[in-house]
């Protein structure tokens, strides 16, 4: 159970303080009962109309993590790691949309909608991903190219990626390259990098389809609002 207005807000509906006015107003009803105590709690699973527009939210919940390294991607560790349940604040039992390895930070999506998650995990979903790599060395970039056009992960060829390098330190022997890829296999990126000699020594997701993480620290999160999940179904 949370108060009202936080739901309302989560929802991407309104603000949560345009949410607290609406109630006052006797704009919120629950279950089809006029609620105007801020105090009032519920849940996603209630009937929540606001200004006569249902929520509809039934019991779905969708989270947009800043995974921070060091963090597991899943919802219980054997070896008493942080995962990324404890960095989200839930009553619902929430699953991760596929995983960031352990030592790569970046957008994660977590949520109890199956139907979403399948669509968004099948390897023919086509879902754009963007990733920030450093690698150790100078990249050249006829070896990059080469990555981009494909090479063998795990025995198969890889699909065509965009890479672009945003950063060659000669000095302190790393560069900086975003990737772009529409699959999402195991280790993906640094298999990719290792497949051309070089090292990924850090890893960042920065987008997921239209996705991002502006206005979020490491370790923070947000709902993501019924439009953007409704944007999300659109894509398929
Ligand atoms: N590719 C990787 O190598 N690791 C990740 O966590 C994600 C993509």
């Amino acid at each position: 159970m949370e108060r009202l207005q936080k739901i309302i807000a989560n929802s991407g509906f309104c603000s949560r303080r345009k949410a607290e006015e609406l109630i006052k107003s006797g704009k919120v009803f629950v279950n089809g009962l006029k609620v105007t105590d801020l105090g009032t709690k519920a849940s996603y699973s209630d009937q929540i109309t606001v200004s006569g527009h249902n929520l509809k939210l039934e019991d779905k919940e969708y989270i947009l993590l800043y995974k921070p390294r060091g963090v597991v991607t899943t919802t219980s560790d054997e070896k008493g790691r942080k995962t990324v349940m404890d960095l989200v604040e839930t009553t619902n039992r929430l699953y991760p949309v596929g995983r960031l390895d352990y030592d790569t930070s970046g957008l994660l999506i977590l949520t109890n909608d199956g139907e979403l998650t399948n669509l968004l995990i099948h390897p023919r979903s086509q879902i754009e991903k963007v990733y920030v790599a450093k690698v150790e060395g100078v990249i050249r970039s006829d070896l990059l190219k080469k990555m981009c056009l494909g090479v063998l992960v795990d025995g198969k060829k890889t699909a065509r990626a965009k890479a672009k390098i945003k950063k060659i330190d000669k000095k302190k022997n790393f560069s900086l390259i975003e990737v772009t890829i529409h699959e999402g296999k195991n280790h993906q990126i640094k298999k990719m990098f290792e497949a051309i000699g070089y090292k990924v020594i850090k890893l960042k997701r920065e987008k997921f389809a239209f996705l991002d993480l502006h206005g979020l620290k490491s370790g923070e999160y947000r709902h993501l609002t019924i439009k953007e999940v409704k944007t999300l179904y659109s894509l398929f």
